[in-house]
């Protein structure tokens, strides 16, 4: 199997989870972050690594999904600050779905990524917060061992 593996990361926690799957996979793998990242065209597979900014994609890894279709065979995996499992991480991973034009999507895989202190001080000052920073302070430490066990779990089911 012929893997692709492209993320965008902002401060380190996306590429983790990127790096992860590099090392978990078998056979051909490429790993390009999103700005040097090729089309998926002759992959077997693509997996897409994203962070969330204002609850979607963040715009780069918007841009790349935007550009697969039908076809494609996409693993999509991301960190945010909001609790996994929670309406906004939903909510922002079925957007993402919903930029791939069909896309045939293999798995998803999400985990809490902690968030930038100085931009998390910004927004919780803001006089109306998104709703995902009350559960931004159990994101620290975050990707963490338990986080990339689950997802080379999530992964072995791939090939
Ligand atoms: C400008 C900005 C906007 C963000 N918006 C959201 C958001 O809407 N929802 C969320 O759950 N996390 C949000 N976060 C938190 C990041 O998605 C999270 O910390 C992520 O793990 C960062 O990934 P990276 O280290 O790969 O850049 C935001 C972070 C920043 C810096």
């Amino acid at each position: 199997m012929k893997t692709l593996i492209v993320y965008s990361s902002q401060s380190e926690n996306t590429k983790k989870l990127a790096d992860t799957i590099y090392e978990g996979m078998e056979g051909e793998t490429d790993i390009f972050p999103v700005d040097e990242a090729p089309s998926s065209q002759g992959y077997d597979l693509t997996a897409v690594g994203f962070w969330l900014m204002a609850g979607k994609p963040d715009p780069k890894t918007s841009e790349y999904l935007a550009k697969t279709g039908k076809g494609d065979r996409l693993f999509l995996f991301a960190t945010h600050g909001a609790a996994a499992g929670s309406d906004h991480v939903k909510n922002a991973t079925n957007h993402a779905i919903s930029l791939t034009n069909e896309a045939d999507i293999a798995g998803i895989f999400t985990c809490q990524g902690e968030v930038n202190p100085k931009v998390l001080e910004k927004v919780k000052q803001k006089p109306e917060p998104p709703v995902w920073i009350a559960d931004a302070d159990q994101a620290v430490g975050h990707p963490n061992e338990d986080d990339f066990s689950a997802l080379k779990q999530v992964i072995t089911q791939l090939k």
